[in-house]
């Protein structure tokens, strides 16, 4: 048994990790011929992709995927730390198993992902859920096969959750969600330690993949008729700093663009690392979107400051212009953070006016949420609840605003856009922009999702365009 450990997970040092090849354990292959599983993911795309993988390793056991958790003999729950309203509704779903085990005893119930990697969260399965199967960490995806096999063979719980990282696994197995559009980890973990933030201590430090392992995946990729990859990390522009001298999220971005694959996407960026050279590098190359996220968090030096996130609204607006200025047509989007304790109502009002001047074409807001372990736990925070929830709409009321005004500037614009497939509910094709913008359209001619078409756009909405097929 492995517990998780915050101080642990805080070590940051030079201590080599190896990067091994997964091996199928041949022992328990197909081993639960004739089980089902259902598997629930919460969080962001990191975990999404996670999920592929670990969808694959279920199959290698020999599980078939069901889509109600009713119909499954196991059940998964990848799970996300970054507010508590994630935590709630991980914990709402396990309330709903505990009932369904009671009728079904044979059910297999798990939890997995960033959760796992918190004390808090393992001592309640520990004392409160003795009934959950099994727990695994970030770290411990590859031990999948083993973890549930002990599970289910020892009828005791399991609990395998490394806090200092273990070794960057490579040869995971995958199944894809999509035929046309794929996500590569190109960079684990985290180490900015933005003073609200769980994920240093969920991910472990920041671990690039070596830049052969990532080109040749999209290489398969771009063979297997994928048009789009996003490359994904907590902060991508870091890439290759803990394994190279001089090769960075420039050159790999770079690198990416030569393989040909059409549409690169990347995400997150944290300001701080983003270098002239990758914007000159995304202006350069007609396959890498211009389409950028770039979370401010806030708009006060005093906020900022007690955030940890190493930049002042002036240089973060200097890098939004450069980046503006530089690669046409680019659309940029962000994260907000907005009472984060002791912020006050100048501070918030800085933040407005941050808004205004950036113009976003999306914009994701968050009211600040405690999460234990984090240093900005323990700061005062003397701001009411209700006050932050109006301060979270009036700026929302502000952000959509210019959603809505940026698109309006589309219109009567012909646009590439990939198409996805047809919205049940429109019943229109729908897909997106090269600037990432949802468009449902009209087309006389048959379309195949991964098709990547103009498209003449005739109305603007505050989250969506429409629009019809030209020529
Ligand atoms: N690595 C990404 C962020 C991933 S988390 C980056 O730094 O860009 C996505 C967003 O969740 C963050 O940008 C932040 O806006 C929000 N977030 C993170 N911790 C939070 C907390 N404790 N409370 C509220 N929002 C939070
Ligand atoms: Fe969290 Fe900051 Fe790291 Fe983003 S950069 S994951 S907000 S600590
Ligand atoms: Fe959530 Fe973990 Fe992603 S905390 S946002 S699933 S890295």
């Amino acid at each position: 048994m492995h517990l998780p450990d915050y101080k642990e997970a805080r070590t940051r040092d030079k201590r080599s990790y190896k990067r091994v090849n997964f091996e199928e354990n041949s022992e328990v292959k197909d081993k639960y011929r004739g089980k089902t599983f259902y598997l629930k993911t919460y969080g962001c795309q990191m975990n999404e992709h996670d999920s592929e993988n670990i969808e694959a390793l279920l199959v290698f056991l020999g599980f078939k995927k069901v889509d109600n958790y009713l119909d499954a003999d196991l059940v998964l729950l990848n799970t996300c730390s970054i507010r508590e309203n994630a935590h709630n509704k991980a914990f709402g779903m396990l309330g709903r198993l505990k009932h369904l085990k009671q009728e079904k005893k044979d059910l297999i119930v798990g939890l997995c992902g960033c959760m796992a990697q918190e004390a808090s969260v393992v001592e309640e399965i520990m004392n409160h859920y003795k009934w959950v199967n099994f727990v695994f960490g970030t770290h411990n995806m590859y031990q999948l096969p083993e973890i549930i096999d002990k599970a289910i063979e020892e009828n005791k719980q399991q609990i395998e959750v490394f806090s200092r990282e273990g070794d960057l696994i490579e040869g995971l197995p995958v199944l894809r969600v999509n035929d046309y559009k794929a996500y590569v980890n190109i960079i684990y973990g985290c180490d900015k330690f933005c003073t609200y933030c769980i994920v240093p201590y969920t991910r472990g430090r920041e671990r690039s993949r070596l830049k052969e392992d990532v080109l040749k995946e999209i290489d398969d990729l771009v063979r297997d008729g994928y048009k789009e990859v996003t490359l994904l990390g907590q902060n991508v522009n870091a890439y290759g700093k803990d394994i190279y001298d001089n090769y960075t999220m420039a050159n790999l971005l770079e690198d990416v663009a030569k393989t040909g694959i059409p549409r690169i996407r990347f995400t997150t960026s944290h300001p701080w690392d983003f270098t002239d050279e990758m914007i000159e590098v995304i202006a350069k190359y007609p396959n890498i979107m211009p389409s950028v996220h770039l979370p401010v968090q806030s708009g006060s030096n005093r906020i900022l400051k007690l955030m940890g996130r190493r930049y002042t609204k002036e240089s973060y607006l200097e890098l939004f212009h450069k980046i503006k200025d530089t690669v046409p047509g680019v659309s940029i989007s962000t994260d907000i953070i907005v009472g984060f304790p002791g912020e006050t109502e100048e501070d918030f009002l800085e933040t407005l006016s941050l808004v205004k001047e950036c113009k976003y074409d999306n914009a994701f807001t968050f009211i600040f949420s405690k999460r234990e372990g984090t240093p900005a736990c323990k700061l005062l925070d003397p701001v009411s609840i209700e006050e932050k929830e109006e301060r979270l709409q009036r700026l929302n009321e502000v952000v959509n605003q210019y959603f809505l005004e940026n698109n309006k500037k589309l219109v009567d614009s012909s646009l590439p856009v990939l198409v996805e497939g047809i919205s049940a509910k429109k019943n229109m094709y729908y897909g997106y922009t090269d600037t990432n913008k949802l468009v449902n359209f009209t087309s006389d001619k048959e379309l195949q999702a991964g098709d990547i078409i103009d498209v003449k756009i005739m109305e603007a909405k505050t989250w969506s365009l429409d629009g019809e097929v030209v020529g």
